[in-house]
């Protein structure tokens, strides 16, 4: 599905959430950047934004690994970081988040932005995207997500949902020319879990102390475990 979009991608993004999703972003890399971790790893990255602000915003003696597993994504990732002459700390690597090509413990942190929903929502494969995730973090390590989440006032969670189908289906569909993938995209979000779910998903999974935080009433959510 990401193959097919990735030109569009981050227009897509930025007329849906009217750039929103940037900061929400911000906010993701700010978490991911306390007490100066050395290694950080964006998980699915895809066109590398959080990639980015975390090589912009760290200290010189911070590496940043990036990993997708579309090329077409990465593609347009790497077009950015040579424009924005991102520095040597960045590294994007072709990979699977259920087969990790890094060794146990290798990363004190890892980021996702927009993509746990991918991993995790009615995905068979969600308890081995969560260990592989978890193997390669140190223990105390720190996972940040960053995700659209479920809003708690019944009316603005009504909104949302109507927001969802009148405006980013069609949208997406529009400028993308996909109907599938931004059809896909309402729907997940429309269905994806409340904080309380996600903690219980990562709690099941052996994450510990964890904590949400809500951005813009519930729209999006911002999540903090570690291992
Ligand atoms: C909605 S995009 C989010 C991209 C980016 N993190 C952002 O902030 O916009 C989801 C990304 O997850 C990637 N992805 C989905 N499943 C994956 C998997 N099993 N392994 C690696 N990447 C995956 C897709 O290729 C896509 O680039």
């Amino acid at each position: 599905m990401f193959n097919e979009v990735p030109d569009r991608y981050d227009l897509i993004n930025a007329l849906m959430t009217f750039r929103l999703d940037q900061m929400w972003r911000r906010k993701a890399a700010a978490e991911c950047l306390q007490g100066h971790p050395v290694n950080i790893l964006d998980l699915c990255t895809g066109t590398g934004d959080l990639a980015l602000m975390l090589t912009e915003r760290a200290g010189r003696d911070t590496r940043v690994t990036a990993l997708d597993f579309s090329q077409p994504m990465l593609d347009v990732a790497g077009r950015k970081a040579r424009q924005r002459q991102a520095s040597r700390q960045l590294q994007f690597i072709l990979g699977d988040a259920g087969r990790l090509p890094f060794p146990d413990e290798a990363f004190d942190v890892i980021g996702i932005a927009f993509a746990f929903r991918n991993l995790t929502f009615r995905n068979p494969h969600t308890a081995t995207y969560l260990a592989e995730t978890r193997r390669v973090l140190k223990s105390g390590g720190k996972f940040v997500i960053v995700e659209t989440s479920q809003p708690r006032s019944a009316v603005l969670r009504r909104f949302f949902h109507g927001y969802l189908a009148a405006v980013v289906a069609p949208l997406g569909w529009l400028v993308s020319g996909h109907r599938g993938a931004y059809r896909y995209l309402a729907w997940s979000m429309r269905h994806f879990y409340a904080p309380d779910e996600l903690t219980a998903l990562l709690a099941g999974q052996g994450f510990r102390h964890i904590v949400s935080r809500p951005l813009l009433g519930g729209v999006a959510a911002l999540h903090v475990a570690f291992k």
